[in-house]
């Protein structure tokens, strides 16, 4: 069954298909004949609960929740409360003052040991009973009901919605719960505890017959896979330091006296309560919970452990599992020569960019950016043969970027700077931390853009500045004659066709053709450039590519009997000279050697403008 729980909360959309619903109920098939184990009945009331109840629930940390069996039915949370209340207990009073009063080591105790570390007199962790009551009396608040009130309104958070408690099991715990007294009263005798002891642990037993459903754990394990954040209700229940304690405590104790096995079988942070709930976390990807009344001798719930090692190694949970993923922070990387900006090149550009073209590189990076990935983009940077003047980071396709990547990212910056070379970051979403917006142009160490390309043709032009030679004119306007369409041609020819253009001037931004336009005439571009652009999906305009002084545009259309495909805007200030259709026509009957000549060249720079465009396309792996 897929569940698809909206935003709000409110009428779930269920589904029976798909390949996890399928695993899920495989698994659910697989462990529901395991009928061992023993319902807990030290707590009257837990004895009377039905003992086939079963269900499984897995929520992912963007809220998609797929579930088998019984998965809205109420059981107490008992011990599964306990990392929240240590959370609560973290958020209220400082994880500083909470490590006074609570160590953080394995027991590797039953969870009711009526016991505390013989060299620090403090129970050894939150997760048995001696650290959660402990917890439990470090909740702030007006009185002992508001203390209770804050505790539940805690977990609703988690769940996404009003948890209650059920008086039933209360008053039942409350009338035998004399194990749990007893340490309570060892709490207050050593000083671990200010507060009343009998209030301490009346604390402690509400919070423990707080009534929940498989989807409710679910959805509160997911919220701790997701950094504390409901992935439902988008309400954060626990900041991101507290939800890595919380989950480091849940690893090394959740488990109590079983918790070894528990990590090399499953491998994930988790929890158990006698009530039949189990509850484990893969950080950032998902949370899972287990109903099942019978337990074993640890307390924890049978099928519930072995729904657990099923679905890790079924799914490859196993959080200690080791990945390449943090080291591939790399997709791919190569120089401006070989994959160059859509800034169509003169000749002589194109002769520096081949040359010096291996000096500016780019890097695509991808994955979330933690240290490996930081360390691995910093030393490929840092080995990069031959000299380097200019570096394009794109960052788009990454993810989260650790604070640790960010510091690394900017000395490798500050490290190229020193050395005369510059970094455009692609970083539209300033994952680094730098905006777009307050860029300083004359920042040295370099510049940060919306997209790659460009960046790249900053990249370029900082090696055409560097490599061009002495005294060269940055600027080179052309006359009709002059231009690479006419000038070798005989003087009578090149003067007749000449005479055929008329010449036109446009502002920047001016549309000069609209996508659609029939044949509109041969271009030739006198002077600036022009741009041909296409929108994205999502309506953004982007470029195809520019042309400069020197080019010429339109003879596709004009020989093909085609339509522009994009649109085409003057990007700078551009003077263009242009032939009509009706005399481009005419001059195959009037002039054939004059068309023959003028089409030889127009061929000529197509072909040398399709050979830029491979290349670039094969720089990318031909994607
Ligand atoms: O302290 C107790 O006895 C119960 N209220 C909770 C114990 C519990 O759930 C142990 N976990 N497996």
């Amino acid at each position: 069954m897929v569940l698809n729980l909206p935003a709000t909360g409110g009428s779930v959309v269920a589904a029976t298909d798909g390949v996890v619903a399928r695993i899920i109920a495989e698994v659910y098939e697989q462990c529901r004949s395991d009928t061992s184990g023993t319902l807990a009945d030290y707590i009257p009331e837990l004895a009377a609960v039905q003992p086939d109840s079963f269900g499984i629930c897995l929520a992912t940390s963007d809220g998609q929740v797929y579930g088998s069996g019984d998965l809205d039915t109420a059981f107490t949370i008992q011990s599964i409360s306990k990392p929240f209340t240590y959370a609560l207990a973290l958020a209220d009073r400082g994880p500083a003052e909470v490590a006074t009063r609570i160590d953080v080591e394995p027991s590797g105790e039953p969870f009711n040991e009526i016991s505390l570390d013989p060299e620090t007199q403090r129970p050894r962790n939150p997760m048995i009973n001696a650290g959660a009551i402990a917890a439990a009396a470090l909740i702030d608040g007006r009185d002992a009901a508001d203390r209770f009130e804050r505790i539940r309104r805690s977990y609703s958070r988690f769940a996404g919605r009003e948890l209650r408690m059920n008086e039933d099991v209360y008053a039942s715990e409350a009338r035998t719960g004399y194990r749990n007294r007893a340490i309570g009263y060892l709490l207050r005798g050593v000083g671990v505890i200010d507060i009343d002891p009998d209030e301490a642990v009346d604390r402690y037993f509400r919070q423990c017959s707080i009534d929940v459903t498989c989807r409710d754990l679910a959805m509160m394990a997911a919220t701790l896979a997701n950094n504390g954040v409901n992935p439902m209700t988008r309400e954060r229940a626990l900041s991101a330091p507290l939800v890595e304690q919380v989950l480091s405590i849940m690893t090394t104790s959740g488990m109590y006296d079983a918790a070894g096995d528990w990590v090399t079988t499953v491998g994930l942070p988790a929890k158990s309560g006698v009530g039949g709930g189990i509850l484990a976390v893969l950080p950032g990807q998902i949370g899972i919970a287990v109903y099942s009344p019978r337990l074993d001798a640890h307390g924890s719930s049978v099928r519930g452990v072995k729904v657990c090692r099923e679905l890790s190694s079924r799914l490859g949970l196993h959080f200690l599992h080791v990945t390449r993923a943090a080291h591939t922070a790399i997709r791919t990387a190569y120089t401006v020569a070989e994959a160059p900006s859509r800034l169509r090149r003169d000749a002589d550009e194109l002769a520096i960019l081949r040359q010096y073209g291996d000096h500016a590189r780019i890097f695509e990076l991808h994955g979330d950016l933690l240290f490996a990935g930081a360390e691995s983009t910093v030393r490929a940077v840092e080995q990069t043969s031959g000299e380097l003047e200019a570096l394009v980071l794109d960052l788009r396709e990454v993810g989260d970027v650790s604070p640790i990547a960010v510091r690394m990212l900017d000395d490798l910056q500050r490290e190229l700077a020193a050395t005369g070379a510059k970094v455009a970051l692609v970083d539209p979403d300033s994952k680094l931390g730098h905006m777009v917006s307050s860029l300083d142009p004359a920042d040295p160490r370099g510049r940060v853009f919306i997209d790659r390309d460009a960046a790249t043709e900053w990249c370029e032009q900082l090696v055409l500045d560097r490599h061009r030679a002495p005294g060269h004119r940055e600027h080179s306007a052309f006359t009709v004659e002059q231009h690479p369409a006419l000038a070798e041609m005989p003087d009578d020819d090149r003067r007749t066709l000449a005479k055929e253009f008329e010449t036109r001037t446009l502002a920047r931004g001016e549309l000069i053709v609209p996508r659609g336009s029939p044949r509109a005439g041969l271009f030739l571009i006198l002077d600036g450039r022009v741009r041909f652009t296409f929108d994205d999906r999502a309506g953004r305009r982007h470029r195809l590519v520019s042309l400069s002084a020197g080019m010429s545009f339109g003879e596709i259309a004009m020989l093909a009997d085609a339509t522009f495909s994009n649109d085409v805007y003057a990007e700078t200030t551009v003077r263009l000279a242009v032939l009509p259709p009706d005399k481009f026509d005419l001059l195959t009957s009037q002039a054939p050697e004059i068309k023959l000549a003028l089409l030889e060249r127009l061929a000529a720079a197509a072909y040398a403008q399709a050979d830029a465009a491979v290349r670039a396309l094969t720089a990318h792996g031909g994607a």
